[in-house]
């Protein structure tokens, strides 16, 4: 809990930090980076670096927090804290890193705000900082210990055992661990971090959805290529690296799985929507259903620009085919086959069972969109989880 000192002062000072808290972290991470040029090249997303996205989030995310301290003194903002928490577990990051990250931020915060800085407020906003630290450190050393790991060492070496082309964008890879160890386990959901040594030497790394259930001796991953559309952007740097270089025999460095949005496996009935690529969590948890005997209703609902995009369509139809009481309706803005529906997706005529637990994943559009349709036809909001396949910008603002 925060000081009652440093409450008034967080509360006074907020509206300013606030308000410049996009030019504090910029400056963050110029700072950071020119001290720890390994973290920018090894660690960071520099995809995410160069579009801004990072910045946003970790801006999004302090001034979330300090808010929640203020109105909820007595509470943390756990969903906030857990998804950075796996997201962090999953990159290795560890308690030890945390001090560099505060000399750099509160260099940035002293630069952008001057003389606004009075030694108090360093210490209001130092309290407030530490307080967000030792909670995800804290949460963190959970993760590394329910994984039995030692902190931050999550890395291991895979063996490709299988690659499948399933798009014209989109190919799977079944990984092995190369020291013939059991796979680790994981719950349907859950990504790993995946890190390859690019052509500059750069290790970047970017996370992947499992795509099996549980407790196969694999794992399997489907990987998209991200095309960079000329005007915005060049093309995704790991996707593109594994679709040219990665092929079976070949060895890859997977984490540990994690992540929060996990299927509470409650007997509840399910809507499983997602869109483009965000299908693969989706098969993960059809899977597991399918192997666990789910018989309540199970609702799937894709969306994606055609069939031919649709990476593991077979798979995902066959899946849902194997529940006991499941629907699977796929939305196409191109070329719909017999049985699909065209444009975009509207749940207004798909019967929804009371009670009913929604898990989202696509782009922030189709989600917004669904979440809203949702909500409309009285699915409670606690019962809408969603993944975001990058930087969580809609969490601090939800
Ligand atoms: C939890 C989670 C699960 C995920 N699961 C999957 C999955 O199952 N399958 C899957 O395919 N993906 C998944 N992703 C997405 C994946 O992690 C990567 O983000 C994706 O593969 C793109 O990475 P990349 O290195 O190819 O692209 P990046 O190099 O990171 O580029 C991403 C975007 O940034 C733009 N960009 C890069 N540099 C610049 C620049 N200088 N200026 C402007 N724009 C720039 C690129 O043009 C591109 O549009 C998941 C992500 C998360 C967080
Ligand atoms: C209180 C301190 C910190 C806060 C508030 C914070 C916040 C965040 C947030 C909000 C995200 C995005 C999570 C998501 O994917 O939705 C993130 C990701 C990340 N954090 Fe932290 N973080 C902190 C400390 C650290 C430390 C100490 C390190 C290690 C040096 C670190 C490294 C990373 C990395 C590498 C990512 C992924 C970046 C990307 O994919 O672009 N963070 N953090």
């Amino acid at each position: 809990m925060l000081s009652e000192k440093s409450t008034a002062t967080v509360r006074a000072t907020l509206p300013a930090v606030g308000a410049a808290i996009g030019d504090i972290t910029e400056l963050f991470y110029e700072k950071l980076f020119e001290a720890h040029p390994e973290l920018l090249r090894d660690l960071f997303n520099r995809g995410n670096q160069a579009a801004g996205l990072q910045k946003q989030a970790l801006a999004g995310s302090i001034a979330a927090f300090a808010t929640h301290l203020l109105a909820h003194p007595d509470t943390r903002p756990d969903v906030m804290l857990h998804r950075i928490a796996h997201k962090h577990a999953s990159l290795g990051v560890t308690r030890e890193q945390y001090p560099v990250v505060r000399t750099h931020l509160f260099a940035a915060i002293a630069e952008v705000l001057g003389e606004a800085v009075t030694p108090e407020v360093a210490e209001a906003w130092d309290e407030v900082y530490w307080l967000m630290a030792n909670a995800l450190a804290a949460l963190e050393d959970r993760l590394y210990a329910g994984a039995r790991v030692a902190a931050g060492d999550v890395w291991r070496e895979w063996t490709v055992s299988g690659r499948a082309e399933e798009t014209a964008d989109c190919a799977s890879f079944r990984l092995t661990p190369a020291d013939g160890a059991p796979a680790p386990e994981f719950k349907p959901g859950q990504y790993v971090s995946v890190q390859v040594a690019l052509a500059d030497g750069a290790r970047q790394i970017r996370q992947y959805s499992l795509t099996n259930a549980p407790g196969s001796p694999q794992l399997a991953i489907t990987v998209k290529r991200v095309h960079g559309p000329a005007a915005q952007g060049p093309d995704g740097e790991v996707s593109n690296h594994l679709h040219a270089h990665v092929h079976p025999g070949d060895r890859l460095r997977v984490s540990v799985p994690y992540g929060d949005l996990v299927l509470q496996d409650s007997g509840a009935p399910l809507l499983l929507a997602s869109a483009g690529i965000g299908c693969t969590p989706m098969l993960s948890m059809l899977d597991h259903l399918a192997h666990t005997g789910h018989t309540a209703p199970v609702t799937v609902v894709h969306a994606d620009r055609s069939p031919a995009d649709h990476a593991l369509r077979t798979e995902h139809r066959a899946l849902a085919g194997k529940l006991a009481d499941c629907e699977a309706l796929f939305w196409y803005e191109e070329a719909p086959e017999a049985g699909d529906r065209a444009g975009r997706v509207d749940l207004s005529d798909v019967p929804l069972a009371p009670g009913t637990r929604a898990y989202l994943c696509g782009p922030l559009p189709f989600m917004r969109a669904t979440r809203e349709q949702l909500l409309a036809k009285g699915v409670a909001a606690a019962d809408i989880h969603y993944e975001v396949f990058g930087p969580d910008l809609w969490l601090a603002t939800a």
